[in-house]
């Protein structure tokens, strides 16, 4: 698996949706597991902006190879969530992208601030905090792309195979990308690979865990994983990710799943309930309105406080 930032560079550009059939998307159904994955997808797509903000305070943005790749990566990630969108709505669900990502980003509350804080101060204590971020994004590239699949596989919808297939093909750059460059920093050097593991091992959480709550990410693996093909694929991811220097025999994702198991064995309502439930919608947090989440002003305040051009004196 080789990776050329040079050629990266070049050649990154939104994901190419030409001649996918949108007018096609009524005429095969999904489940509603299908809609809470798409949902959560969407919502994890469009919230790549904030993630960077996390990483542009770390020691790790020093590298200019790393800088240039998250600027591609970025406008790449963006697409994902407009495409994801573009088909829920397309499909008859109603809602205003940027409304969603407001609320979703509004609903991070103060955690959202304190893990900045956090991972911008571990970053310039721990010389080797690239290791792990760069490991983290490996886990979550491979772990999406499989995610991506499993959805094909589950929903069987031809359109939606096709818009993933393509979406999946800029999850494997990226996950190249960072597998590669983790692969690089970890290589003869012990003491990172101490920290990347002992990191893992402790602070790792599913992708989207966070800006969704524990019985969303459950969910959304219990739909994709829950059965004999879902447990191969995500034990493949471990296997590929514990081919790192140092992370021998990790089973990150195996565990994930085995204690979302383990939670619906106490409650078997656990997360089914949400997909049962529909419960994809996002709140609109309490007492803030859009214009005062974003500070973007409104048609109508602009409307109410300028006097037209012609009137001005
Ligand atoms: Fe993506
Ligand atoms: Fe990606």
């Amino acid at each position: 698996m080789s990776f050329s930032i040079e050629r990266y560079k070049e050649e990154s550009k939104k994901v190419d949706t030409a001649g996918v059939a949108w007018d096609e998307v009524t005429s095969h159904s999904l489940s509603n597991g299908d809609l809470f994955c798409l949902h959560y997808m969407m919502d994890i797509e469009n919230h790549v902006p904030l993630y960077l903000s996390h990483l542009l305070v770390t020691r790790a943005c020093m590298d200019p190879i790393l800088t240039a790749f998250l600027a591609c990566w970025n406008y790449e990630e963006l697409w994902h969530g407009e495409n994801l969108g573009r088909f829920l709505n397309l499909y008859g669900i109603e809602f205003d992208t940027q409304e969603r990502i407001a609320n979703v980003r509004a609903n991070l509350g103060v955690q959202n601030s304190v893990s900045l804080m956090s991972t911008m101060a571990g970053s310039w204590l721990l010389k080797d905090f690239s290791s792990v971020y760069l490991s983290i994004g490996a886990i979550n590239e491979l772990s999406t792309l499989t995610g991506y699949a499993a959805l094909v596989r589950r929903s069987g919808h031809p359109v939606l195979k096709d818009l993933l297939s393509r979406i999946i093909k800029d999850e494997r750059r990226h996950y190249a990308f960072y597998f590669n460059s983790a692969k690089e920093w970890l290589t003869d050097n012990k003491k990172a690979q101490r920290v990347d593991r002992w990191m893992l091992d402790r602070v790792w959480v599913p992708v989207g865990q966070g800006v969704k709550t524990q019985e969303e990410v459950d969910a959304l693996a219990l739909h994709l994983f829950d059965d004999a093909q879902g447990e191969a694929d995500l034990a493949l991811i471990d296997e590929k990710i514990g081919k790192l220097p140092g992370l021998a025999g990790i089973k990150l994702l195996s565990k994930s799943l085995a204690a979302a198991r383990e939670r619906v064995r106490h409650n078997p309502r656990w997360a089914w309930r949400l997909i049962d439930n529909e419960e994809w919608a996002v709140k609109a947090p309490r007492k803030s309105p859009i214009g005062q989440l974003t500070t973007r002003r409104q048609p109508s305040d602009i409307a109410v406080t300028t006097r037209p051009e012609s009137e001005v004196a």
